[in-house]
């Protein structure tokens, strides 16, 4: 038997009144779920290390009626997340909502990489991740609720050439950091889940695409030959998915990788 809910169903994506905080906010998938969320009625901590570019995510947020503040916030660097967590709850008391999406890509082979390239993503993908995810649950978890989505990759889950072992092993780790937080909060409230996406057209990707060591065009097709779609995305189709995690539209749901890869990881 179905439990009715009290709630609409038509509301259960509504994220009026509730605050998300966004890492990655200035930039691609970031900036996208900021301005689409608040579409949905949530108020916008727009982190970034790109300032300025963060400030005008946050200008477009409060043009679409919310609230919303931007922090200049390295993740690699665990200070200036403890930091950006105190400005967030000093103008928004509690915090509802966190997206882990800032990160690097790095590409050099496995028998190149450096010690530096791996220590600094790794900071920025992993530990960066988890830190945002601490100071996030010391506020949810005394309210008992809240959802934090981190933005994985399907890199999390399969291998691919061109020299990505350093992401894939950020992403993989975020992957094991999502379902282990998502079964120690899951009592207290917290979900815990991640998406998992294949490549879309965002200037994060276009930063891949002029790397000299590739031929953008090569590249695309290789892309697209392995997407069952047969296409990259676009930026705003991380939207749904993000808001489906983030919102009460998932309650039951937690722990899980979602792939938004146009069928990727099915093959
Ligand atoms: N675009 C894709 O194809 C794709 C696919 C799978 C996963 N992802 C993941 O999605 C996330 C967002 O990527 P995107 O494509 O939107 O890239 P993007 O480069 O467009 O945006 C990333 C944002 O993160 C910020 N950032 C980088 N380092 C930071 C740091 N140390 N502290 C704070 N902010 C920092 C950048 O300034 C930028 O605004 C990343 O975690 C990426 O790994 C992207």
């Amino acid at each position: 038997m179905i439990v009715a809910s009290k709630r609409f169903m038509r509301d259960l994506f509504d994220l009026s009144g509730r605050t998300a905080l966004i890492t990655g906010a200035a930039s691609g998938f970031g900036e996208a779920m900021a301005l689409g969320f608040a579409e949905f009625g949530c108020n916008i901590v727009a982190a970034d290390i790109a300032f300025d570019k963060a400030k005008n995510t946050a200008s477009r947020v409060e043009e679409l009626g919310r609230q919303a503040l931007a922090l200049r916030m390295d993740v690699g660097q665990p200070e200036e997340i403890h930091a950006g967590f105190l400005s967030a709850a000093e103008r928004f008391g509690g915090l509802d909502i966190l997206v882990n999406s800032a990160g690097v890509s790095p590409h050099e082979a496995a028998e190149d990489t450096a010690i530096a390239t791996w220590d600094r993503a790794i900071d920025i993908n992993l530990r960066g991740a988890f830190l945002c995810c601490q100071e996030a649950a010391r506020r949810m978890l005394p309210c008992g609720k809240g959802s934090i989505v981190n933005i994985s990759s399907i890199s999390g889950q399969a291998g691919y050439p061109r020299g990505a072992a350093i992401y894939s092993a950020s992403k993989g780790g975020m992957d094991a950091i999502t379902r282990q937080l998502a079964i120690e909060w899951a009592k207290r409230g917290i979900r815990v889940n991640s998406l998992a996406p294949c490549q879309f057209m965002t200037p994060g990707l276009r930063e891949v695409m002029d790397d000299p060591q590739f031929d953008p065009e090569k590249l695309m097709q290789t892309w697209t030959d392995n997407i069952p779609i047969g296409r990259v995305g676009e930026a705003w189709e991380i939207v749904g998915p993000a808001l489906f995690l983030a919102s009460d539209a998932s309650s039951m749901v937690t722990g899980v990788s979602l792939p938004v890869d146009g069928g990727y990881l099915a093959r």
